[in-house]
Parts: structure tokens; C-alpha cells; sequence
């Protein structure tokens, strides 16, 4: 069975199983452009073929795992953008969602904790409250270095650990992910003796969740992060035809060029399980850093469902026609409740006793999306098995393939974000920032 599956029978304009066929040398060209390496910004495909070389620093992200497991009751995991989303989806997806309120509690396991991803002083301090009094490690995560957001962060945990532990204690708690010879956290990290793992130069941050940048805060969470990268690798092998009926991450391409094509703005990726959150945070910056350029590209917006459909069903059933939708479908649940009968049923739902949650939640799945259909909101599906890491390994390269071949379809180059300084020139500037 496919890792994961494309459906796009709910786009009325696209269901036709050749209303895409017409893009085939346009996804053929891509294909070229990815695998011959010929195309803009081929100097950062390391993501390609990432899954298959992983190298010895992959035991050693392993082993660093198991020692903070054994040494920490708290992972804190300082990064922004591309060195924090991959790591977060994959661990809220695949995690309990109490892991680290039991973590805290002494109940096994160590939590890992985001930080660094804001400039927020409110939310630093509570971290800072929940590590004080609690045996705890730190993976600070920066491909340049130099990123405002996680160096000012780290500062605080560097401060602590050092206080706790001392200086040559503190630098056996710090693990550092960086390049493998540039910026001041790789300096740091040198001078200071920290255990530092690479982000491969070829490696953009938003591509970065197979490497250390991902599997290590993975890892300590708990996750078997061979499953992960088998599920890639199982997705990679199924990508190599040109074939749209056979080739789903290809045709999701292909059906997100069209609708764009088609006048289409916005896609918006929603889910039915609270735990893909982050996954859909992560898929925002994936896409969002990757096409949004030279005027042009779909902007990615998310909904989680059932929930937001109380907040934003009304705007996408009837607000202006400018979106399209991709469920992320979870055919099988972890696990399911039969709902019972009540014998005064005040709530009229004995209609319901029997009936598993998870057939709930399919059917209001199917209703909202022939609804949205209805309110001419296309629908498209990308269905995985399970929960599971195989299932997310796959769903990642699934995404990141779709992306690269989106992105040439589009006539960008999907691997740099040259918009991203923007902000960054006038913070300095208004910091005081020596030149
Ligand atoms: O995709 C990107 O390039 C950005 O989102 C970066 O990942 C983010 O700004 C963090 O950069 P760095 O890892 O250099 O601290």
C-alpha cells in the first residue's frame, strides 16, 4: 500500500482522470530539473535524497538522545523557522498530547520544550520557571548562527545551565545544531566544547527535519525516528514515474498548479486530528517560503477541524471564492471510543450509541467537504494509514517533493527566501545594530 494516497475527485473541475494529463511535460520538465540538478537553486537539493545518507552522525544523534532521555528531565529546543517547525510537527503529531505535562510530573520521559521562536519575554520566563528547578539539557538549532530570535534566547539557558552546573557541566547539557564550520554558534560551540551536529550546506531550514535539526529533539521525544526515515524512503521510491495516475505526490502538484492556474489564491491544508497542528505549521512555511516570490505563488493557510469550522467555516463556505482545500485524511485512528447509550438520552444521541468517535469524525469529514464543494471551495485529499511515523515520514517527503516540483511548475526558484531580510534590516536598524 501507498505511504500516502491523492485524491482529487472532490475538485469538480479536475475529476476527470485526464484534467490534469495536460500538465505532464510541465511536471516532466520539473522532474528534469530536480533529478539532473539543473534547475535554480540546485545547490540545495541535499533534501532530495536525504532519507538514504544519513551517515555516522545519525548514531551519534542516537546516542546523544539516549543520554538526554537518561540526564533530563527537559529537552529545551531553541530554534526558529526551518530549525523548529519540522521538529515540532513531528513531535505533536506522534506524541501524546499530555507527553509533556506527564514528563513534568515525573511520570517518565523527558519534555521537550520549544523556545527561541519568539521575542516574547512572557513565554521565555515560564520556560525559564518550568527548567529552573528541573535537571535539563539544551539543543540550541541555527543553520546561520546568527538568527536574532534563538541567539538572544540562548543567552538565558546558557546563563542557567551555567549556574547550575557550573561552566564544564553546562557544556555537556549543550548540544549544538549548526553549520558545520561558519557562524557564531558553531564558534561558540568550539570554544566552549559543545556536542554540535550538522545542517548540511545543501539543506535548506525548511527542508532540514531528516536531519539532526529534526531527528534529535525527535528522538528524545520518544519517536523511533528509523520509522521516520523508512517512511521517506518508501515515498522517495514512490515518486520516480512521471505518471500522474501513479504518481500521487506528482499529481497533487499537478492539481494545486491547475486550481492556482485556475485562479485560485489560497490553499488551505486542514486536518481531523488536533495532533497535525504543527504539521500544518510546518507545510505553511514549506510552501509559503518556497513559492511566495516574484508576485506570484498560492498563499498557505490552515484550518484545523472541527474545531475552526465554529470559527472559520462560515468565511470558507461563504466568504469571498478565492481558496481551494487539501484535507490531510487519517484513515485509521490510533485508537477509537464507542459511544454509549443513555437512557433519558436529554441530548438525542442514542441515534449515535454504538457508533465509534472516529465514524463521527470521517462523516463530518465527508459533509464538510461536499459543503465546501457546494460553496465552491474545491476539494483535494491526501490520505495516510496512520498516525504513525512511517505514515508522517512519508507525508514529509511527500510535501517536500511536491513543493520542489511546484515551485519549477510556478517559475521560481523554491530554495531560497530572499523576503525574509526585509524585517530583519529595519529591526537592526531600529536595535541600534552596529554596521
Ligand atoms: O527557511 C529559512 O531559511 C528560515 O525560516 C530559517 O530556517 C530561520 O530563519 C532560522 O534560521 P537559522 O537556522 O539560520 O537560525
Amino acid at each position: 500500500m501507498a505511504v500516502v494516497d491523492f485524491d482529487m475527485s472532490m475538485a469538480p473541475d479536475l475529476a476527470g482522470s485526464d484534467a490534469i494529463e495536460g500538465l505532464r511535460p510541465e511536471i516532466e520538465n520539473a522532474h528534469r530539473l530536480l533529478t539532473e540538478k539543473t534547475g535554480a537553486g540546485n545547490d540545495f537539493l541535499g533534501w532530495y535524497d536525504l532519507p538514504f545518507k544519513l551517515g555516522e552522525e545519525y548514531g551519534r544523534v542516537k546516542a546523544a538522545a539516549e543520554r538526554i532521555r537518561k540526564d533530563s528531565q527537559v529537552l529545551v529546543v531553541v530554534g526558529i523557522g526551518g530549525s523548529y517547525l519540522g521538529a515540532r510537527a513531528v513531535i505533536e503529531t506522534l506524541t501524546d498530547p499530555f507527553a509533556n505535562a506527564k514528563a513534568l510530573a515525573g511520570e517518565g520521559g523527558t519534555a521537550v520544550i520549544f523556545a527561541g521562536n519568539s521575542i516574547s519575554p512572557g513565554y521565555l520566563s515560564s520556560v525559564l520557571d518550568v527548567v529552573k528547578d528541573r535537571d535539563f539539557s539544551v539543543n540550541v538549532i541555527s543553520k546561520s548562527g546568527t538568527t536574532t530570535e534563538p541567539a538572544v534566547t540562548f543567552r538565558f539557558f546558557k546563563e542557567l545551565l551555567e549556574k547550575k552546573y557550573g561552566r564544564e557541566g553546562a557544556a555537556k547539557r549543550i548540544y549544538a545544531t549548526t553549520d558545520k564550520a561558519r557562524g557564531a554558534c558553531k564558534k561558540m560551540a568550539d570554544a566552549e566544547g559543545y556536542e554540535t551536529f550538522v545542517i548540511p550546506d545543501d539543506v535548506g531550514g525548511r527542508f532540514s527535519v531528516l536531519t539532526p535539526v529534526g531527528l534529535l529533539p525527535i528522538a528524545v521525544a520518544g519517536i523511533d525516528t528509523d520509522a521516520l526515515v523508512n517512511g521517506a524512503k518508501e515515498a522517495f521510491n514512490e515518486y520516480q514515474s512521471c505518471d500522474l495516475k501513479t504518481n500521487p505526490c506528482y499529481a497533487y502538484a499537478a492539481a494545486r498548479t491547475a486550481l492556482y492556474r485556475s485562479g485560485k489564491a489560497v490553499e488551505l491544508l486542514v486536518n481531523y486530528e488536533p495532533g497535525l497542528h504543527y504539521l500544518t505549521e510546518w507545510w505553511k512555511q514549506l510552501y509559503g517560503e518556497s513559492e511566495g516570490k516574484d508576485g506570484k505563488g498560492l498563499f498557505p493557510a490552515g484550518c484545523d477541524f472541527t474545531t475552526d469550522l465554529h470559527s472559520m467555516g462560515q468565511y470558507i463556505q461563504d466568504g469571498v471564492r478565492l481558496m481551494f482545500e487539501t484535507a490531510v485524511e487519517v484513515r485509521t485512528p490510533a485508537t477509537d471510543l464507542i459511544i454509549g447509550s443513555d437512557a433519558d438520552d436529554y441530548d438525542g444521541l442514542n441515534y449515535l450509541s454504538g457508533r465509534g468517535m472516529d465514524f463521527v469524525n470521517k462523516q463530518a469529514a465527508k459533509g464538510t467537504a461536499m459543503a465546501h464543494v457546494d460553496g465552491g471551495v474545491p476539494n483535494l485529499k491526501i490520505s495516510i494509514e496512520k498516525l504513525d511515523a512511517r505514515g508522517i515520514g512519508g507525508l514529509i517527503y511527500f510535501f517536500e517533493r511536491a513543493c520542489a516540483v511546484s515551485g519549477y511548475m510556478l517559475g521560481v526558484n523554491p530554495f531560497d527566501q530572499p523576503g525574509v531580510e526585509a524585517y530583519k534590516k529595519n529591526m537592526f536598524r531600529l536595535l541600534g545594530k552596529p554596521v
